[in-house]
């Protein structure tokens, strides 16, 4: 049986230069994975391919068996949920940046306003669900576009670094609430770090992303106590120079 999400021969080039080179991985359903590695490996690069914001220049995503060349962008992204690493948040209060994907989506407005609630709830937001987006701080702001992004219980959660710019009490905020929502609700989560401790924290399996390739893809204690590339216990040691 297929992947809940396969990337099969995946490649992409800017310029010359190759960022992705043929990579293949394999995600399951329910399962929070860490995709970790150095500045400017392609992270995000591989995090837009997914979201189908960007197109591989070769090989093929499936998401539930179908592939991506079989479904069109808007379809793939209404599917997902996608937060990106500064907050994303328009001028109205806190509830209604929350509840507009569920307006999107049709959702009556009694279950809308329960659902907006809870999420908030979540996210630690209930006492500012009237206040203005736009004054909020950094660390709330990016709490909301987590909110917006989980409200509407997307088959897939994406998030390139979430929490790097942010303080210890809002980092832990997020990866409770990323970590709740997958206990609870199984969502199926792929979280790009720079940050290893983050990693091991909350993600089930740790993949590390380096030349083009997922060298190490791995469950997250075997990831730290028995990596099975040489440049994955560099990386870890910290010794990787980049
Ligand atoms: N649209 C683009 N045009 C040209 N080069 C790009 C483009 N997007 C990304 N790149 C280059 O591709 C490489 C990978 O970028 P990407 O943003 O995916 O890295 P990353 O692993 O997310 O890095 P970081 O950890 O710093 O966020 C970088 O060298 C970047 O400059
Ligand atoms: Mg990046």
């Amino acid at each position: 049986m297929a992947s809940y999400l396969e990337l099969d021969g995946i490649s992409k080039k800017y310029g010359d230069k190759a960022i992705l080179r043929k990579l293949n991985a394999a995600f399951d359903e329910g399962d929070l994975v860490a995709i970790v590695g150095p500045s400017g490996v392609g992270k995000t690069t591989l995090l837009r391919i997914i979201d189908r914001l960007e197109e591989p220049d070769s090989g093929e995503v499936s998401f539930r068996g179908e592939p991506y060349s079989r479904l069109s962008a808007k379809a793939v992204q209404k599917r997902i949920g996608m937060v990106f690493q500064n907050p994303v948040v328009f001028n109205a209060s806190v509830f209604n940046n929350v509840a507009y994907s569920l307006r999107f989506r049709g959702v009556a407005s009694e279950e809308l306003k329960n659902r907006v609630l809870s999420i908030l709830r979540l996210l630690k937001l209930d006492s500012l669900s009237e206040r203005s987006a736009l004054t909020l701080s950094g660390g709330e702001a990016q709490r909301v576009s987590l909110a917006r992004a989980m409200v509407y219980s997307p088959e897939l959660l994406l998030l390139d670094e979430p929490t790097a710019n942010l303080d210890p009490h809002n980092v832990s905020i997020i990866e409770d609430a990323l970590m709740e929502c997958n206990r609870e609700n199984r969502t199926t989560t792929i979280i790009v770090t720079h940050n290893i401790f983050q990693a091991k924290r909350i993600a089930k399996k740790v993949a590390f992303l380096l030349d083009g390739e997922l060298i190490d893809y791995s469950a997250v204690e075997e990831f730290f106590s028995s990596p099975k590339d040489p440049r994955t216990t560099s990386f870890i040691k910290g010794d990787m120079v980049y």
